[in-house]
């Protein structure tokens, strides 16, 4: 890892890197990490991260969508999220309708289209009807996707897999050797990403190093990049440094280098 990218003082940056434009990543999947660690050292409340933290969503969905990456997927509320206080979770459903409602058209503009994964079935009438009507009014974009995670949790996903694959086997329908790693990532909520559906880089803010039950099957060859700003203070310009170094590595696949 370049040492500069866990250096929050922005004077040490180096000067702005060149990008392959040959080799960008097709699908940027981001956890979005210490909103409320910014807010604390602010003496604001937790959810002042969260608030500002919609706005870096709104400033890193047109600067992935400038570089051309074609997924961009921010794990934005987990299965385990709901452990938070009342208050901060009663936030973090009403953000969606917030930030849909008021950036719907750029997104139309920028061409991108909405997706959400997880169970989102379990989340507030209101959160549902803002998510259902912002996938209706880009779904004709055919630009980036937007793919939020809300209530995503990996395990969850993969046992549901399981369980519907095994439902099948026990109806007869399928043999157990004829379940292959196709078939699962088939049953996964990434399955309608198509070829995009694992991420090529996946990106931590906040110095944390931990996946934290984040696409956990999607992610067997995904290159990593840890950094240290809080999502908050996240810029196009730290994007930019992430696909740098993603550009920089050797993706082998478990073969070997040519
Ligand atoms: C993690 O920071 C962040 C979250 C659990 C929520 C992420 C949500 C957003 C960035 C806003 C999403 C916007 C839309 C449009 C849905 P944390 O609260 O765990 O931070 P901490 O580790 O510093 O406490």
């Amino acid at each position: 890892m370049f040492s500069w990218l866990n250096n929050n003082n922005q004077s040490e940056m180096p000067e702005k890197k060149e990008l392959d434009p040959d080799n960008i990543p097709a699908h940027v999947a981001i956890i979005m990490d210490g909103n409320g660690r910014w807010a604390q050292k602010r003496h604001l409340p937790r959810v002042a991260g969260h608030k500002q933290g919609m706005n870096t969503v709104k400033t890193i969905t047109k600067a992935a969508s400038n570089l051309g990456i074609k997924v961009l997927t921010l794990y934005a509320f987990s299965t385990e999220n709901w452990k938070r206080p009342e208050d901060e979770v009663n936030y973090l459903m009403k953000l969606p309708v917030d930030f849909f409602d008021d950036f719907v058209p750029e997104l139309i503009a920028n061409n991108v289209r909405v997706n959400v994964m997880g169970y989102t079935d379990q989340l507030p009438q209101k959160t549902q009807t803002a998510v259902a009507n912002a996938i209706k009014d880009t779904q004709d974009c055919d630009g980036m996707v937007l793919n939020f995670a809300l209530n995503y949790g990996s395990r969850a996903e993969i046992t549901t897999a399981v369980q519907t694959i095994a439902k099948s086997v026990q109806q007869g329908e399928l043999k157990p050797e004829d379940i292959s790693s196709e078939m699962i990532s088939a049953h996964l909520m990434t399955a309608p990403l198509g070829q995009y559906q694992d991420p090529d880089l996946v990106i931590r803010t906040s110095g944390e190093e931990r996946i934290s039950n984040f696409l956990l099957w999607q992610i067997a060859y995904s290159e990593f990049v840890f950094m240290a700003p809080h999502w908050p203070e996240f810029t196009a310009d730290l994007l930019n440094q992430a696909v740098y170094e993603y550009q920089h590595r050797k993706r082998r696949f478990g073969g070997l280098t040519k």
